[in-house]
């Protein structure tokens, strides 16, 4: 056994009814090639030499398609509240639209029922980035017909599952979907185009707003966002440095809080991306803004920004001095505390708020029989003590969700950096707790 550390908050030191959950997403666990799953554009996208570390892709990730009973009853065990998962549209819709996979409807169908049977609050998120190839052929995310399709997905798909769900949210992290993937091309379909992001940042927000509408025609409730959010900072104290910094809070964070919650877009933002939005963006306000019955925050890491010549927007991502996770993201609980008092005071104003995700990559290994990952055993403690401050202060911040689950597939860089807090071999698909999954069941004993 390794030496025995614990989570030094527990469940009764957060205020009455607030949750904790644990979060993943389809094409990450489920092992796509599997189950009548349609092709997506990350299937294309890592098919492509140099894109995907390793060469690795999602066909088989954690294999949970078939071994979900077990990931449920890990998720039982560790006291859990709630389970954040992503319904994968192209296992749903093969082609993205038309015929619908029965099978594909049936595994989601039967997980959000062997959820309940658990105890456990199902947490449905649309679209967490795995675009059918078909959609993604006709432009994908620079379509505006996205918007159509995608309300459409939402509409079979909690015509199946909605009734019985505790919360949905339609899209994960917009900016990813479109900043990482159509400007810095990190991310399916790895493109670096102004135009494609100018128009992707705009439809994966219409995209959100007729997906919103459809669920609440449906009837449902509880219905949210999530976005991501980096906290940067000025790489040094000069006048050059603190525009860059605040230029690149504006695409990453504000733009996309902006949109959501004051119908608008940040000026600063519009000078780079203006020339490039598709016609009559200013018209989509009302659907982009439909109202929201909470907002959750996905927060890692924070950046240091700096100037430089090149074209807008004008600056690069420098190296900072704080201690760092497996990725090399500097551990910045404070920005945590930061974003949850900002986005209630400016933003949300009075919506309940989650941390949707939160965690850290380590390169956990077993030893005899154990995985000692005391450092995310620390980063849990220094990010959970800010959301119990925040609380204290009266921040209506409602839940915290740890990223993740599992180990699994994370994106670009393939299977190595585990987020986990159980353990997977990838090779046999055994699951092993590690001691962060073992302290927060031991903190969230009720
Ligand atoms: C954000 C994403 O939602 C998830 O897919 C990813 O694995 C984690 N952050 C860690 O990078």
């Amino acid at each position: 056994m390794p030496p025995r550390k614990d989570l030094f908050l527990n469940r009764v030191d957060f205020p009455e009814g607030f949750v904790f959950g644990a979060a993943t997403s389809s094409y990450q666990i489920e092992g796509h090639a599997q189950g009548g799953a349609g092709k997506t554009h990350w299937d294309s996208f890592a098919a492509t030499p140099g894109n995907v570390v390793g060469a690795q892709n999602g066909d088989r990730a954690c294999d949970h398609l078939n071994r979900w009973p077990e990931d449920l009853d890990l998720l039982r065990d560790a006291n859990f509240d709630v389970y954040r998962f992503s319904t994968s549209w192209a296992r749903v819709l093969p082609e993205g639209r038309g015929t619908p996979n029965a099978e594909g409807l049936d595994f989601y169908d039967r997980l959000v029922d062997g959820l309940l049977e658990r105890g456990i609050k199902p947490a449905a998120t649309l679209y967490h980035w795995e675009l059918p190839q078909p959609l993604a052929d006709l432009g994908g995310w620079r379509n505006r017909d996205i918007a159509d399709w995608f309300a459409d997905y939402t509409e079979l798909i909690m015509g199946r599952i909605g009734d019985r769900l505790w919360s949905a949210a339609p899209i994960n992290e917009p900016w990813c979907v479109s900043w990482l993937s159509h400007f810095a091309g990190q991310h399916a379909p790895g493109l670096r185009d102004i135009r494609a992001t100018a128009r992707s940042m705009h439809h994966v927000l219409l995209a959100h707003g007729r997906a919103v509408e459809t669920m609440r025609g449906l009837g449902m409730s509880n219905i949210g966002a999530v976005c991501n959010f980096e906290y940067a900072t000025p790489a040094d104290g000069s006048a050059e440095a603190a525009r860059a910094a605040t230029l690149y809070d504006g695409y990453y964070n504000r733009f996309f809080l902006s949109g959501l919650f004051n119908k608008s877009y940040p000026a600063d933002v519009l000078e780079g991306l203006g020339p490039h939005m598709p016609k009559g963006w200013q018209d989509d306000f009302d659907t982009i803004g439909a109202p929201l019955d909470w907002f959750g925050i996905n927060y890692y890491t924070r950046k240091m920004i700096a100037p430089d010549d090149g074209p807008w927007p004008h600056h690069h991502e420098v190296p900072g001095p704080l201690p760092k996770t497996q990725l090399g993201w500097e551990i910045f609980p404070e920005g945590l505390h930061a974003f949850l008092r900002r986005i209630h005071e400016g933003y949300t104003r009075g919506l309940p708020l989650y941390v949707t995700e939160n965690g850290m990559a380590a390169p956990d290994r077993i030893k005899d029989g154990d995985i000692n990952d005391a450092r995310r055993i620390d980063y849990l403690n220094a990010h959970m003590a800010k959301v119990k401050q925040a609380a204290d202060e009266g921040i209506p911040v409602k839940g915290y969700f740890v990223w993740s689950l599992l180990d699994n597939f994370e994106w670009s860089l393939g299977y190595d950096p585990r987020f986990g807090i159980v353990h997977v071999d990838f090779d046999t698909f055994k699951r092993t707790p590690k001691a962060s999954y073992h302290a927060l069941a031991r903190a969230l004993q009720r």
